[in-house]
């Protein structure tokens, strides 16, 4: 019998090109988002890629428990991918009970609904943000977790936190997995989805897709004196597609029985290094475009250097990621193009 999977915040960035891998690895799809972060842009893309006209959209709010409650009821799912949160670092400085609240109280909704179903699956998207600076790179699964620097990050630490004593609480009924991305980028190489940010982007690729396109007149680049080979930051920049596809390994494995613990962590990265400056580069010679581009002082809060050991999705899971930096940075700039009509 066919699966059925709740994607919350399935409109969005990463939550679209899930539901495009999950429906084409034969689930059926439920989508569920408030729109508060994104229009019905990904969605449609969805659609056309897919060639499913058919997807359940359910507009609301997760922080709404009678909402959530009434999903559940009204679909037959068996798992629940959870995206649905706020998830700007800076802002969340700013307003930091706005975060707690909404990605606190989301995420508890889906876990009681989850609770009342029983035998059910609860796959959270967590964030590399949970190690901090880390004392030893790469980081696995068993490096030790640091205190959160923002607000947003906390809430990554505090829901893992959140699912692993409920699934403890449950007795093998909520079943969960926490995936820690690192640093997502790129497009659907259909450039029918992608990252749509609002304002001037926090992230270092849709600043740099931007920029290239005119939108933005100068990149800056933040640091050039860090103790890394170039002094600009090191990152594990992860293909969205290769992302996507993580999340119907951890789905599958769940419903398939094959989880060797109740709750499992899993790095989701390439485990291969690469600095801002190296990207940038790669970015202009992959694409025939140039990047204007300035040396500005480090951001506050900015890790110097973090990339992933994915051995334990590699082995355990048997994801890997396949696509290179090339083939990722020419399908976000098709994406920026596509969007600007060109
Ligand atoms: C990457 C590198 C910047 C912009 C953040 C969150 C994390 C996760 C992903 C998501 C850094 C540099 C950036 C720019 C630059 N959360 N940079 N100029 O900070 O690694 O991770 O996003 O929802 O929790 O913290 O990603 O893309 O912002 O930065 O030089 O205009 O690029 O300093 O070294 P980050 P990023």
């Amino acid at each position: 019998m066919k699966k059925t999977v709740l994607v919350s915040g399935g409109a969005g960035f990463i939550g679209s090109h899930v539901t495009v891998e999950l429906i084409e690895a034969g689930y059926d799809v439920v989508v569920a988002d408030n729109f508060s972060n994104c229009d019905h842009t990904c969605f449609e893309g969805v659609k056309k890629i897919t060639g499913r006209e058919d997807i359940p959209l359910v507009e609301m709010d997760f922080c709404d428990a009678a909402a959530v409650k009434k999903i559940f009821r009204d679909y037959p799912i068996d798992a629940v991918i959870h995206f649905a949160a706020y998830k700007a670092v800076g802002e969340s400085v700013e307003k930091p009970l706005m975060y707690y609240k909404n990605n606190l109280l989301s995420f508890m909704n889906v876990l009681e609904a989850a609770q009342e179903k029983g035998n059910f699956n609860v796959l959270f998207s967590s964030s590399a943000t949970v190690y901090g600076e880390p004392d030893k790179v790469p980081v696995t699964e068993k490096t030790p977790r640091k205190p959160a620097i923002s607000p947003y990050g906390n809430t990554k630490t505090m829901c893992e936190d959140i699912l692993q004593d409920t699934v403890k609480a449950s007795h093998g009924s909520v079943k969960g997995i926490l995936l820690r991305y690192f640093n997502p980028i790129g497009a659907h190489p259909s450039a029918l989805i992608g990252e749509l940010p609002r304002g001037v982007p926090n992230n270092l690729v849709p600043f740099i897709t931007q920029t290239a396109i005119g939108k933005r007149e100068c990149l800056s680049i933040f640091g050039d004196d860090y103790p890394t080979p170039d002094g600009t930051g090191l990152r594990d920049f992860i293909d969205v597609v290769d992302l996507a596809k993580a999340h119907v390994f951890a789905v599958t494995r769940m419903l398939e029985g094959k989880m060797k613990k109740d709750c499992e962590i899993f790095n989701i990265g390439t485990g291969t290094p690469l600095s801002v400056m190296e990207l940038v580069k790669a970015f202009e010679k992959v694409n025939g475009v140039k990047v204007n581009y300035r040396i500005a002082p480090r951001r506050p809060g900015d890790i110097i250097a973090i990339w992933a050991d994915p051995t334990l999705a590699n082995e355990e899971m048997g994801w890997k990621a396949t696509r290179s930096i090339e083939e990722t940075l020419a399908a976000a700039w098709a994406w920026e193009k596509h969007l600007a009509g060109k």
